[in-house]
């Protein structure tokens, strides 16, 4: 764990109220945070006293919230199929969302590339917690230490997937997908870049994704044959 014993300052601001506030945060260095975050994300998202929709929804008191809170910010439908199954912005969510978007909403329009390094995704994330409404009850331990172990490796993302086996594995998909590309409630996985489908796939395995069917699917399934459902389903225009 970075900075042990290390004592930060974080700023617990309360709707405005600024309030100067000692915590000893191992979800990273506010001071850093703030500064990755005006570079980063400054661009599209405000977040403090007064702060305003624009591109990207505003961000205070994103943490221990359901996603896709504001009524007077129109989302994307993946966004908002992350909410009706339930989602909430906790520290692992905001992680994994961090470093790659599509990782947890496919269709998002969150139009980032997202963050490799867990320093600078920890450093953000310490300075936004700061403006959530109660940061004292939010989890102190770094987002990266819990999830780290089970992110995707290189290695899985570059199994070469065989698109035979995987039209042999479909079978117990196209029960609910459909093979023709039409929307009719169920989300259309024909198409896809082979890497958004298996990060799609990891994340209900990892537990990211909260659809329980989706995680039960992608749980029997090893990191082969998710490659090659993918390779499948991408053959499709
Ligand atoms: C190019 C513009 C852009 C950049 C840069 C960007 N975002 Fe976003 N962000 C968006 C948009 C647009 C959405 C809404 C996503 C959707 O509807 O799918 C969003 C959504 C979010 C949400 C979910 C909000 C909610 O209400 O549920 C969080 C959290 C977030 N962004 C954090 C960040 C952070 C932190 C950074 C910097 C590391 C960042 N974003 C960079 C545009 C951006
Ligand atoms: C019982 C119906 C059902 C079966 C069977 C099923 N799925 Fe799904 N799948 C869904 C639903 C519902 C969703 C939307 C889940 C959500 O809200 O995250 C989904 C989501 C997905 C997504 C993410 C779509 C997106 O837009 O983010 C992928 C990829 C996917 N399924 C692949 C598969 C594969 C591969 C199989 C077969 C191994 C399969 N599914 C079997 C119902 C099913």
């Amino acid at each position: 764990m970075r900075r042990l014993g290390g004592v930060i300052l974080a700023w617990g601001v309360l709707f405005g109220a600024a309030q100067a506030e000692e915590t000893a945060t191992a979800i990273g260095d506010v001071d850093r945070g703030e500064r990755l975050f005006q570079q980063k994300c400054g661009s599209c998202h405000q977040v403090g006293e007064g702060a305003k929709h624009g591109t990207g929804p505003h961000l205070n008191n994103i943490f221990d919230r359901k996603i896709a809170q504001f009524g007077d910010f129109l989302y994307s439908e993946g966004i908002y199929r992350a909410r009706r199954d339930g989602m909430v912005w906790d520290l692992d969510n905001l992680d994994a969302y961090l470093t790659n978007p599509k990782v947890l909403v496919s269709g998002t329009n969150m139009d980032f590339r997202g963050l490799a390094k867990a320093e600078d995704r920890g450093d953000i994330l310490a300075f936004l917690r700061g403006y959530s409404s109660s940061p004292q009850d939010i989890p102190e331990a770094a987002p990266t230490a819990l999830k780290q172990d089970e992110e995707l490796s290189p290695e899985i993302l570059a199994i070469v997937g065989d698109p035979d086996y995987g039209e042999y594995l479909s079978t117990e998909c196209t029960t609910c997908h459909q093979l023709t590309g039409e929307y009719d409630g169920i989300p259309v996985i024909t198409g896809w870049y082979e890497e958004d489908f298996v990060l799609a796939m990891h994340a209900y395995k990892r537990k990211l994704r909260p659809h329980p069917v989706m995680q039960m699917m992608a749980s029997r399934l090893s990191d082969e044959e998710i490659a090659a459902l993918a390779a499948y389903f991408g053959t499709f225009e």
